[in-house]
């Protein structure tokens, strides 16, 4: 019970899921700052039998804070991590502000938390989608090696934030009219159009790069390659925004090195990972959906099977809570092992 802790978007999606791990799991805080912009100032949030009181962001705020966990978007990071940091905080950053600079660690506990010895500062958490997906593959890597990874993602509007949660509920009670839906927020806040998610599928989450893929579909691809520190995987990503309130899945094609590898192979591999949950099995339907991951701690995966024709080659379906594992529980675990 020694330190001291802040949470930079706290009145958001995943800010209220850190302060929710924060307390199930007995971090050893002394405080808890809560923070968030100037409008939420005031707002009370009360959890684990206490109610905490929203303050305004400002560089002051991170005098004496030991943690300070950021979840408030980009530019919002960009603006404060460093001051953060200037006052002699750790900031463990959910945003993609500074996942790819050198210097930062992109860290998922399960496969490289020894790079965490070597931040300055800053440690980031990785995409929500990247995080699923390099924890279920961590120990087929390590037993078979992994050398390609094609994935499709059908990720939930929550990874947009609570607003994108609001826009599907409006639009889903009026779904007669769900062609001519209003839609402000996705496939993102800052795009020049904007497409209805109820019963929809939008190929496009974050903006576009002039590569044709989009922002997101570039961290995954990016973000594995440095998580397993290895610049020669071949990762290829598609991503898609579903109807889906919480839980991302994924349709994951890789490669193994070892091309003997058999699907009973992958499955133990997969068993003895610690947070990974195999949930395969045809005969009695069980593969893993996000409406049951929704609110677990663990990486579920299904559906493995061999591709009939390429050696090596396997599809897997990897479903996880996109805002614990795949945000709030990923950070606090960081934070847990930066102590350690
Ligand atoms: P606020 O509620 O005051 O707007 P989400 O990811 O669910 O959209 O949540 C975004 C989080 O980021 C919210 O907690 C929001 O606070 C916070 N936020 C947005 N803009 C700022 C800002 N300029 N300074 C600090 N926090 C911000």
């Amino acid at each position: 019970e020694n330190l001291n802790v802040a949470i930079v978007g706290a009145t958001g999606a995943v800010g209220t899921k850190i302060l929710e791990k924060l307390l199930e799991r007995k971090f050893p805080a002394k405080t808890i700052k809560m923070l968030a912009s100037k409008r939420s100032a005031g707002t009370e949030i009360s959890a684990g039998g206490q109610t905490y009181i929203v303050e305004e962001t400002v560089p002051e705020s991170f005098e004496g804070i030991d943690i300070a966990f950021f979840s408030a978007g980009g530019s919002v990071s960009q603006k404060f991590a460093p001051e953060a940091v200037k006052r002699g905080a750790v900031v463990i950053d959910n945003t993609s502000a500074f996942r790819m600079e050198e210097g930062v660690p992109l860290v998922v506990p399960e496969v490289n938390p020894h790079m965490l010895n070597e931040h300055e500062g800053i440690i980031a958490n990785p995409n929500c989608s990247t995080i699923q997906m390099v924890a279920a593959l961590q120990p087929v890597k390590e037993k078979f090696g992994i050398s390609r990874i094609i994935v499709s993602t059908y990720q939930a509007v929550s990874g947009a934030g609570a607003e994108a949660i609001d826009e599907l509920e409006a639009q889903s009670k009026e779904f007669q009219e769900r062609s001519n839906s209003k839609a402000d927020i996705l496939p993102s806040a800052s795009a020049a159009k904007h497409y209805p998610i109820a019963f929809n599928a939008i190929p496009q989450i974050d903006m576009f790069d002039d590569s044709g893929y989009t922002l997101e579909e570039l961290k995954m691809m990016n973000e594995t390659k440095k998580i397993f520190g290895d610049q020669n995987l071949a990762v290829t990503a598609t991503c898609v925004r579903l109807p889906v309130v919480t839980g991302h899945s994924e349709s994951v094609y890789i490669e193994t090195d070892d091309v003997n590898a058999t699907v009973e192979d992958i499955q133990s591999a997969m068993k003895g990972a610690s947070g990974v949950v195999v949930q395969d099995d045809p005969s009695t339907q069980t593969y893993p959906m996000p409406l049951f991951a929704e609110g677990k701690d663990e990486v579920f995966v299904g559906r493995i099977r061999k591709d009939p024709k390429h050696p090596g080659g396997f599809h897997l379906w990897i479903v996880a809570d996109n805002l614990l594992k795949g945000a709030a529980l990923n950070s606090v675990q960081i934070a847990e092992e930066l102590i350690k």
